[in-house]
């Protein structure tokens, strides 16, 4: 079966044409662009995003040349707009996910955090969609409904009026163990339960379009980190994979348990399938390509290609936290700025080069250690993608850190394959989940080479630095 796989990502979006017999038969990507503002703010155009997804979509299709038989989305998850539901007119630009201006909002519901978290799964954070909703509704209009991108970009395609599990676990909104939207977290965010979206689950058909040639169903609506965990196989708890976008993104499976976490990760729906939903724990670093794209800005290298021939094999004491959008979990501090600690007159860029891969290692590292507490046993092994895996000093120093071998996913299109597998089965009612994504064995495997001892003494140094930079903005 054919699908059009769609990624709409928060640097760009990508569409893949994709069969299971034939593999990947059409690629195509047109970026996005958002903007930085002053004091937190992250904004995008919806017209923008919607045009990506178009063009990116009908190039795809056009160089598949063969029929399609479903459209898949991926969304970025908790990135926001306000749009005119009668004729799907944007009343706002989309609030992206890494947008900490809604911190005075959470803030002031700060007594509501436990029994938050405990009906959410989540942490009561600018970086999820409700808090971002509301600074929308005080802060641009009252006019319109407000929800995710992918409820517009849908609604945009097929007229329907809905998002799935997944994305809507990623909301502040949802009931994490009933999977259904709880007034009383509407009312926290003072936000209309009339306007949010039916939730669907994400093997199941939400209509048709035609906005890439002949009239074809859209299935498989999920969030961008899910899809992946999907694609990349992590169905059993206990696996777990790290996507180094934009951001680097540690999922976990926990099965069918919606764990609530003692270690401060977020819990969320990793997918509703088969009419059973399957549940994770996250971490994450806000900046990973971002840090790496701050590097190229500052010059100390050409492009990403440069890292592993510019970074020192040792940091020269240098260390880095990459906190240049804030922490996230466990510490959940949206004001928190990069830092490097270490510098001296001998310090150089192969230091810092090396010093900021370090660093998103390290922080993933401490990440991969909470979700082992959370599920109550080790991670075994850790899959990874997305474009950083390129780098053989970032992935080596994952493996060093995390102190488990890395399992480099084969494709850069997780993500998207993911997506399609998941359209196959609300298209396949014989389909097992199992089996709606390839088997794959790793582009190469990186084993730790770090004893443990070092990677503890060098976890102990960046924790120090995180602590001391968090201290600085207190
Ligand atoms: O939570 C945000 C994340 O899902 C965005 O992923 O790939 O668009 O950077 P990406």
């Amino acid at each position: 079966m054919t699908v059009l796989a769609i990624d709409q990502g928060t640097s760009g979006t990508k569409a893949l044409v994709v069969d299971p017999a034939d593999g990947v038969l059409a690629v195509a990507e047109v970026p996005v662009t958002p903007e930085y503002l002053p004091g937190g703010g992250v904004e995008q155009d919806p017209g923008q995003l919607l045009d990506s997804v178009l063009e990116a979509g009908r190039r795809a299709a056009a160089e598949a040349g063969r029929p399609l038989r479903a459209v898949a989305l991926a969304n970025q998850g908790e990135t926001v707009l306000a749009w005119d539901r009668a004729t799907g007119t944007p009343l706002s630009p989309a609030v992206v996910w890494q947008d900490s201006r809604s911190q005075p909002l959470c803030d002031e519901r700060a007594h509501a955090r436990d029994w938050v978290a405990a009906r959410t799964g989540l942490v009561l954070d600018p970086y999820f969609s409700a808090p971002k909703m509301t600074w929308l509704r005080e802060n641009v209009t009252r006019e319109g409904v407000v929800t995710t991108t992918d409820t517009w970009l849908v609604h945009r395609l097929t007229g329907e009026f809905v998002t799935d599990a997944a994305t809507a676990g990623r909301s502040l909104l949802l009931d994490l163990d009933k999977v259904d939207w709880d007034p009383e977290l509407a009312d926290l965010f003072a936000l209309d339960p009339a306007g949010f979206p039916r939730i669907v689950a994400c093997d199941e058909v939400v209509g048709t379009t035609t906005a890439f040639g002949a009239e074809l169903p859209v299935a498989g609506l999920v969030v961008d980190q899910q899809a992946a965990l999907f694609g990349e196989g992590c169905l059993t708890a206990g696996t777990a994979k790290c996507t180094y976008g934009t951001g680097a993104f540690l999922l976990a499976h926990t099965g069918s348990t919606a764990v609530r976490s003692a270690a401060g990760l977020s819990s969320s729906v990793a997918w509703q399938a088969r009419g059973a939903t399957g549940y994770c724990v996250d971490g994450q670093v806000y900046t990973a390509a971002s840090a790496v794209r701050w590097l190229t800005d500052l010059g100390l290298i050409g492009s990403a290609a440069e890292l592993d021939a510019v970074a020192a094999s040792d940091a020269g004491g240098v260390v880095c936290v990459p906190s240049f959008a804030g922490l996230a979990a466990p510490w959940w501090r949206s004001e928190a700025t990069a830092t490097f600690a270490g510098l001296t007159l001998a310090s150089r860029r192969e230091h810092l080069v090396l010093a900021v891969l370090q660093g998103v290692a390290a922080q993933i590292a401490e990440v991969v250690s909470l979700a082992a507490a959370d599920l109550g046993s080790p991670l075994t092994r850790l899959r990874v993608d997305g474009g950083l895996t390129r780098s053989r000093t970032l992935m080596q120093a994952q493996a060093d850190l995390a102190q488990v071998p890395v399992d480099v996913y084969p494709s850069p299109h997780a993500t998207a394959l993911g997506a399609a597998g998941l359209a196959r089965l609300a298209l396949e009612p014989s389909l097992r989940v199992e089996d709606a994504v390839p088997a794959w064995t790793p582009g190469r495997t990186y084993e730790p080479v770090w004893s443990r001892d070092r990677a503890s003494e060098f976890l102990t140094r960046w924790r120090a630095a995180a602590a001391s930079a968090l201290e600085s903005v207190r």
